[in-house]
């Protein structure tokens, strides 16, 4: 039976219902197994100082906490920590924050009665520490990086792996999901935060945003065109050589198909050059848009987190329009981020478009090559050379479909990048 005695809870003292073990280990599971939700609308936000210590924080932050004011300031932030989070997680966050970069990150939090949230969180530097703005998760990657996150548990107690080890496990399997960098994941992850937000809001997505979401998909099937290309140059790279070796053999009747091999020989070396720019250019775009996503899509957080703090009733635990005035500039700093980031995603895109035109003119070289070659080859009449050829004729197949796949989305790029520069946000009102 469950007795009454006297505590001291959240700064005060209050009476309390004191529990058996049972008790206690029966509500610890309730608490478990139960989640705290709240409203896709209500954005929270809390400011710390350089050590992660709590210095402010807005309503709804402290409600779901489930911690008084008292108890949360000053604090480290770990107060809210749960123990079911990998360390890898809080690895990356702080290295990013000490390299001064902006942060996204699934966090599964604790409340202060053992319940838990997860929280989609922008973390980013401000003037003496850093910024949490938060939402409630809701996208498809939700499940997907909660799984990651238990399996890597997991693996930290069972190898015993230390935070940095940890956090190269959690890179790597983000990379496996498709994310070759934690920039890539933050971009795509943020975005698809917003738009799922969106929908339950039953508001309209952000058009910049959304723009950024095609942005993103185009960029990953141009990286992967690129990279279907330049597995099938590696696959044909030894047919100008045996092309050579051949024509030797043929001595004087082989004489035409020499000179034929040597010029796809010297185009091969070109192609390669070409090859290995056009894939840091494509990387380079695709870096670019994800970047420029995660930077846009921060800043509408932040420029909401300042309207809603901006209606909330001033709290005695901090000054109140001085924290109002930090979230504004700080959604000024990066709104100004986000419209430079379009900016680098036009000539982004535009270095691309030469590479591709470079690319594009090789390929006219090869089925130039080809076609005098098929020539050759039929009045020579061997069959190795005429294997040698459809090697050649095969590449160029891979070359010629996928250029044409660049191509028809490099358009599609150039007018969403259009779009976003008409869209993007407007910095005169700031
Ligand atoms: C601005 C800011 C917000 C943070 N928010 C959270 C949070 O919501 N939950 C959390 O567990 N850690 C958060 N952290 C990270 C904590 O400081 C800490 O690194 C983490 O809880 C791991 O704690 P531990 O190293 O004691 O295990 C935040 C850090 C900063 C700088």
């Amino acid at each position: 039976m469950p007795q009454r005695v006297l505590a001291w809870e959240g700064g005060v003292y209050c009476w309390v219902f004191s529990m058996t073990k049972q008790d206690l280990s029966s509500k610890r599971q309730f608490a478990h197994d139960h989640e705290i939700t709240f409203d896709f609308a209500e954005l929270f936000f809390s400011r710390t100082d350089e050590r992660g210590k709590i210095r402010a924080g807005n309503d709804v932050f402290q409600r779901i906490s489930g911690f008084h004011w008292q108890e949360l300031m000053g604090k480290p932030h770990n107060i809210v920590r749960h123990p079911e989070m990998p360390r890898a997680a809080f690895r990356l966050l702080w290295d990013r924050l000490h390299e001064n970069k902006p942060t996204g990150a699934y966090v599964k939090n604790r409340a202060s009665d053992g319940r838990q949230y997860w929280v989609y969180a922008i973390i980013t530097p401000i003037d003496g520490g850093y910024l949490s703005v938060r939402m409630r998760p809701s996208s498809a990657l939700l499940p997907i990086v909660s799984q990651e996150y238990a399996d890597l548990l997991n693996v930290e107690k069972s190898e015993n792996l230390s935070p940095p080890q940890s956090a190269q496990r959690l890179l790597q399997r983000l990379a496996a999901l498709g994310f070759p960098t934690y920039d890539t994941f933050m971009g795509a992850s943020l975005t698809a935060e917003l738009a799922s937000r969106a929908g339950h809001m039953q508001r309209p997505p952000h058009p910049a945003v959304a723009l950024y979401g095609q942005l993103m998909s185009a960029s990953k099937f141009l990286l992967e065109a690129a990279s279907t290309i330049a597995d099938g140059y590696q696959r044909h790279r030894f047919v100008p050589l045996n092309l050579t070796v051949q024509a030797s053999r043929l001595g004087d009747a082989g004489k035409a198909i020499s000179t034929i091999s040597n010029n796809y020989e010297e185009l091969s070396g070109q192609i390669r050059l070409g090859l290995d720019r056009f894939i840091v250019a494509t990387e380079r775009v695709s870096r670019a848009i994800h970047e420029g996503a995660f930077l846009l899509a921060t800043s509408e957080v932040q420029d909401e987190i300042a309207a809603i703090f901006g209606r909330e009733m001033p709290s005695p635990h901090f000054n109140h329009s001085a924290e109002a005035s930090l979230l504004r500039q700080q959604r000024n700093r990066y709104r100004r981020r986000a419209v430079t980031t379009i900016f680098d995603v036009q000539q982004e895109v535009r270095n691309f478009a030469e590479e591709v035109f470079e690319i594009k003119r090789l390929s006219a070289g090869l089925a130039a090559i080809r076609v005098m070659g098929k020539v050759e080859a039929g009045y020579l009449e061997t069959a190795v050379l005429s294997d040698l050829l459809a090697d050649l004729e095969a590449f160029q197949d891979i070359l010629r479909r996928g250029l044409d796949d660049i191509l028809g989305l490099n358009d599609a790029v150039k007018r969403s990048v259009s779009q976003l520069v008409i869209e993007k946000p407007v910095l005169e009102e700031l």
